[in-house]
Formats: C-alpha cells, structure tokens, sequence
C-alpha cells in the first residue's frame, strides 16, 4: 500500500448515503489492505475552508455489499492506513421507540449483538489473541460535539442520544416476536450495519461514532406498516440530505477537537490488551 497525506476524520455513509457530494472531491484512492480491498474507493473531499474529510460507501457506490458481506476489516484499514483518527458511521435503522420517529437522528451509545457470528470481527486471530476492551464501544466526545449542533436539524427533526441499537445479521428483517423481544431488552434502534464495524474501530484505535438515521417502525407497531425495502427507502432521500448538512456543520468543530489533542486519548488503548506469548 502506498502512503498518502494524512487524512484524520473519516465518513462511512451507509443506505441511501453512497457519496457525499456536498463537499469538493480531491481525490480518490483505493487502497489493497491485509484484508482485501475496501467496499468503494475512499473519496477524499474538501469544504470551502481546506478541511478533508474521507468518504467510504458501506455497502458500495451500487450498494452490492450486504451486511453480512460488507468487508469490515479492510475498510477499517483502508482508513487507518491514510490516517484517519476520527470516524463519523451513518446507518439507516429501524425505530423500537414510539418517541423516534421517521427520519429522526440517533446517536446510540451501547450494542446489542444478534449477528451470528459468520462476519470476521477482529484484527487479531491466527496465532495472535486480543481481548479489547469494548464497555463503550462510541466515542463520548463525538457524540457530544454532534449533538452540540442538533439544531441545525430543523424543528421538525429530533436527534436523539445515548440510546441502544441491536444489530441483526439480516438480510431479512426480524419476526415480530423478536421486534417485541428487542424492545423488552431495552434497545431503542435496529440496525444490520453496527458490527463489526464499531469493534474493528475499537482496535484500530480509531474514535468510533454512528448516527443512525430513522426510517421504519421495524415490525412492532400495530398501526404501522411493517419494514421493506420499500418503506426504507421512502425515507433514505431525506435522511441522506440531512446528513449531509449535519456533517457540515459539526466539521469545524471535529477539526478543533483534533487539533486540540482531544482524541488522543484513543492512542495506545489496545496496549495490554494482547495475551499471546512473545516468547
Ligand atoms: N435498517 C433500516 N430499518 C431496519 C430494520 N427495521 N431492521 C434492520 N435494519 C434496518
């Protein structure tokens, strides 16, 4: 892989978010990692004020990814590899809450994992053991400077935070009685896309935030329709717009965090964390 100049916050933009062409694009570059390649070229963009940003489509500029294929680990070195220390993961989800409401933001901050353990989530396997600590698996500080800026939402548009998503394997949507189960559990938003991502961010040492972006009651609710594909995209439009103008805004002040240092915290967190023998 060759080197490029470093870039150090990163957008992975999930259904219905394949570009972001909001911004001016630099340049693109696909690099080949330990893992593979990544699901789209990495597009690197820039705002009027010089700021880059690194833009990767989850599921592919076509969408020809689905979750359970989308190639976690080499996207996530993708990023590291150009420098990125600061990820921004959007993701289309189901609601489970009466209160969030199509096209609403949420910025969760705990997991539920129900995938089935067919996706390779770690970095560290064949020989080498690592045991990451994952308690908080989102940033804080993203999280705080993305909700800082909620208001350039609108009126009509709630963001909501610190709340729980479950991450199903998929492709199908869930039965009902698991849409019920989920919401006894406490989680708050549904999703397929979570992880591995949010554990490969972990131990690449990479801050980690997902702001899910409501379009479906999932199956749960009586006077609803139940999720498809349809209903999904109905919504996928609108969230993508306003995605975008959130990320614009809250880039000033991502930037500041980093020159500031705020994210070194993250630098040197999975040392420890390997238990294999160096002898
Ligand atoms: N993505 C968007 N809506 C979803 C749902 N109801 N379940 C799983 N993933 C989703």
């Amino acid at each position: 892989m060759s080197k490029t100049k470093a870039v150090k916050i990163a957008v992975i933009g999930g259904s219905g978010l394949y570009k972001f062409d909001h911004l001016t694009p630099i340049r693109e570059i696909c690099p080949e990692t330990p893992w593979g390649y990544p699901s789209s070229n990495i597009v690197i963009v820039e705002d009027s004020r010089g700021s880059q940003i690194a833009f990767l489509s989850r599921h592919g500029v076509g969408h020809q990814y689905s979750p359970s294929e989308v190639p976690s680990r080499a996207n996530i070195a993708a990023l590291k590899h150009i420098g990125v220390e600061v990820i921004i993961a959007f993701s289309a989800v189901g609601s489970l809450r009466e209160e969030i409401k199509h096209q609403d933001f949420v910025l969760p901050d705990q997991i539920i994992d129900r995938t089935k353990g067919i996706r390779p989530f770690t970095f560290f396997e064949g020989g080498i053991v690592a045991h990451t600590t994952f308690a908080d698996p989102f940033s804080p500080l993203l999280s705080e400077i993305v909700y800082s800026h909620r208001h350039c939402l609108g009126e009509n548009i709630t963001l909501h935070r610190n709340k729980t998503v479950v991450c199903i394997e998929g492709p199908a949507f869930s039965t009902r009685a698991e849409s019920h189960l989920y919401r006894s559990w406490g989680c708050d938003v549904i999703n397929m896309s979570a992880l591995p991502e949010a554990k490969l961010a972990k131990e690449a040492e990479i801050a980690y935030q997902m702001i899910c972006m409501s379009t479906d009651y999932d199956c749960w609710k009586q006077d609803e329709e139940s999720v498809s594909v349809e209903v999904v995209i109905s919504n996928l439009k609108q969230n993508a717009d306003n995605a975008k103008k959130l990320l614009v805004e809250i880039l000033p002040d991502l930037e500041k965090a980093l020159e500031e240092g705020k994210f070194e915290e993250m630098k040197g967190i999975m040392k420890g964390s390997c238990i294999t023998s160096k002898e």
